[in-house]
């Protein structure tokens, strides 16, 4: 059965020990809880696709607790040297060649010569990875396809029974994974998340080649279906219809408001917290405009996914 550790010195160590047996821990970072399995140990990342049910083409991000640490894995570049300066630790997500020697499981990068690697800001993560030690490979804590967690509770109701242990240290901050940047070619926003686009390209003093909005494959696996609910999704709703729940943004009367305020990063803070939330009804859910500036981008592109026709 799984292990619920606080995120004590104590709980810290029993969950390192468990991932360098090979066990799955789950663990909190300022984006969504992951679910952590040592990288260089293929059983252990069988392990995680496993638990999630997750398409095994999709691969993982290698999550290191710095930068000399990422260095160890893939080849480095002034662009990665310019973005990890600027936003790590944080959600930010890069894809570099593989270095010679990595050690990584080809089952991470499912094949691929490039390896996603993040460095976190969460402490309980950064005193974690400090601990193992190693490259942690982690996915979102949740079964493949399904709303991301961002609270221990979420990763219970999805993951109960499957994994070794979770690391409970409350809600995450930004609650909405992070960005990806790819640097093995001319850089490119591979997925949009937790750091905006024009901070990166402030950054860089470029823009990044990226898909239009709605493109599916932009990093292997984005499934266009993703962070489903049960209950189906519709957008830009202004009104609810019917049996419709209201997931707001802004001064609008709504079941559960994302920001009242209007404030992008409060309302990416709350959403998947409140689809989990308001799922559990069973009712449909309508969600209110949300502005496409900012983190607002990676907002509606989880909301897309969310109401997109279903695979299954
Ligand atoms: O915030 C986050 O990034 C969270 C926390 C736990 O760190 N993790 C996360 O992992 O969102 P996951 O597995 O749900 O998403 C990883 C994404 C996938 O879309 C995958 O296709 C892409 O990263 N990816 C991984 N390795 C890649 C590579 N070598 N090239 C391109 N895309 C890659
Ligand atoms: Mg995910």
């Amino acid at each position: 059965s799984t292990q619920y550790l606080d995120a004590d010195p104590a709980g810290i160590a029993a969950a390192a020990d468990l991932l360098r047996q090979g066990l799955l821990v789950a663990f909190p970072t300022e984006t969504v809880y992951g679910l952590g399995g040592d990288a260089r140990n293929g059983e252990a990342v069988a392990a995680i696709y496993a638990a999630k049910g997750r398409p095994s083409f999709n691969p993982l991000i290698a999550h290191v607790a710095s930068v000399e640490a990422a260095k160890r894995y893939v080849e480095w570049s002034d662009n990665a040297e310019q973005l990890a300066a600027a936003f790590w630790p944080g959600p930010l997500t890069l894809v570099l060649p593989l270095r010679a020697g990595h050690g990584v499981s080809s089952l991470v990068t499912a094949g691929l010569e490039t390896l996603a690697v993040r460095v976190p800001a969460h402490p309980t993560a950064r005193a974690l990875l400090s601990a193992v030690d190693g490259p942690v490979a982690a996915p979102s804590a949740n079964p493949s396809g399904r709303i991301s967690p961002t609270t221990a509770a979420h990763v219970r109701a999805g993951l109960d029974g499957r994994i070794a242990a979770v690391l409970d240290d409350g809600p995450c901050s930004v609650g909405l994974e992070s960005t990806i940047v790819g640097l093995a070619g001319s850089p490119a926003l591979l997925r949009p998340g937790g750091v905006a686009l024009e901070q990166i390209e402030t950054v860089l003093g470029t823009r990044l080649a990226h898909h239009k909005p709605g493109d599916l494959l932009t990093a292997p696996g984005q499934l266009l279906s993703h962070y489903a609910p049960d209950a189906p999704v519709r957008l830009n709703a202004t009104e609810r219809r019917g049996d419709e729940l209201l997931l707001g943004f802004g001064s609008v009367d709504c079941d559960r408001n994302l920001s009242a305020r209007g404030d992008l990063i409060e309302a990416a803070a709350n959403l998947f917290a409140y689809l989990h939330e308001l799922d559990g009804t069973g009712r449909p859910i309508a969600v209110s405009p949300i502005p496409s500036e900012g983190v607002g981008a990676a907002i509606n592109d989880r909301l897309r996914r969310a109401a997109a026709p279903r695979n299954s």
